[in-house]
């Protein structure tokens, strides 16, 4: 076998040099860009082995009122609301810097109804340049957030109405609070999904030690961060047991260990995202370490170790 294992992968029918992905709106491409110039962005020195942009909505929001995040012992409650340029912004402003990435970009979108949603695919298919859409119903943020993603019927309902819309690939980011995310990844996958992506945050809130009040200025926010990766990793498994399209898989992978037990999981691809946070290059170290894990396991096939003796 050779030194180094192969990380190549097949996803929707595109192909990641690596099966690591950010979770939306935990790495500004752009940012990144500026900061650390032209080099953070080329190939061979970009972190991810496809980009996913943070999650676009109809109108620009401003998102929610401060504080928007705290710390916990193994991770963060985030309270964002997704601020964001709305659609025309990101289309003038993002999208031309989004297509230069040297990895193929999965556009996250989110809107209150299935016509929100429509609107925004629509429009995004039309200009371009976008190899798939994910769709995030599952933000605990925003009021309407999880509507459409608790309930398996607004799920399938959803997927009937995008699916003639566009032939890119459509992903459906699931939540994690819900009893049976499998029931949910089955409505997506029966409405013509291409892809889940689990696990989103899980709610959570924190009490400021001094006010006796909610931290958080929004009262609540979700949680991420190791320490939700025995829940991301159980719910993974559940849903990938039952459905037949790919998993992308998520919540708490900081190294190469983590994401091989995603993959053990049944993921076909994970994704990194509170670790961007105290690390930008944290993507490579998570690809570096899972070529390491597989050298040491002897694996050189990703699809093999993929969920095979877990049920
Ligand atoms: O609040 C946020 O911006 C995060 C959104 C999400 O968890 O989907």
């Amino acid at each position: 076998m050779s030194d180094t294992p192969s990380l190549r992968t097949e996803f929707c029918g595109l192909e990641l040099g690596s099966p690591i992905l950010n979770g939306s709106g935990t790495f500004d491409a752009i940012a990144a860009r500026r900061v650390f110039g032209d080099e953070a962005v080329r190939v061979g020195s970009f972190p991810f082995g496809g980009y996913v942009s943070k999650t676009i909505t109809e109108e620009a929001r401003v998102g929610n009122p401060p504080f928007r995040t705290w710390e916990t012992p193994a991770g963060m409650i985030n309270s964002i609301g997704l601020p964001n340029l709305g659609l025309e912004g990101f289309l003038e402003a993002q999208l031309p810097e989004l297509r230069e990435l040297p990895v193929p970009l999965i556009v996250s979108v989110m809107a209150s109804d299935r016509d929100g949603f429509a609107r925004i695919i629509g429009r995004l298919s039309a200009a371009g340049g976008i190899d798939a859409f994910e769709l995030n119903v599952s933000c605990p943020n925003v009021h309407s957030g999880l509507i459409v993603g608790e309930r398996p019927e607004e799920t399938a309902g959803l997927l009937d109405r995008l699916r003639p819309l566009t032939e890119r690939p459509l992903i459906v980011k699931l939540t994690p609070n819900v009893a049976s995310p499998e029931l949910i990844a089955s409505a997506a996958e029966a409405g013509g999904a291409d892809a889940v992506s689990l696990v989103n945050t899980l709610k959570a809130t924190a009490i400021d030690p001094d006010s006796d009040r909610p931290w958080l200025g929004a009262g609540s926010g979700g949680l991420s961060g190791p320490a939700i990766r025995p829940i991301a990793l159980q719910q993974v498994r559940a849903v990938a047991a039952e459905v037949s399209i790919p998993v992308v898989g998520m919540g708490g992978v900081t190294d190469g260990q983590s994401a091989y037990d995603f993959i053990r999981a049944g993921a076909t691809v994970v994704a990194v995202g509170t670790e961007n946070f105290r690390d930008p290059l944290a993507g490579l170290g998570v690809m570096r370490g899972l070529e390491e894990v597989l050298r040491e396991k002897g694996v050189e096939d990703l699809g093999a170790i993929r969920g095979n003796t877990l049920s």
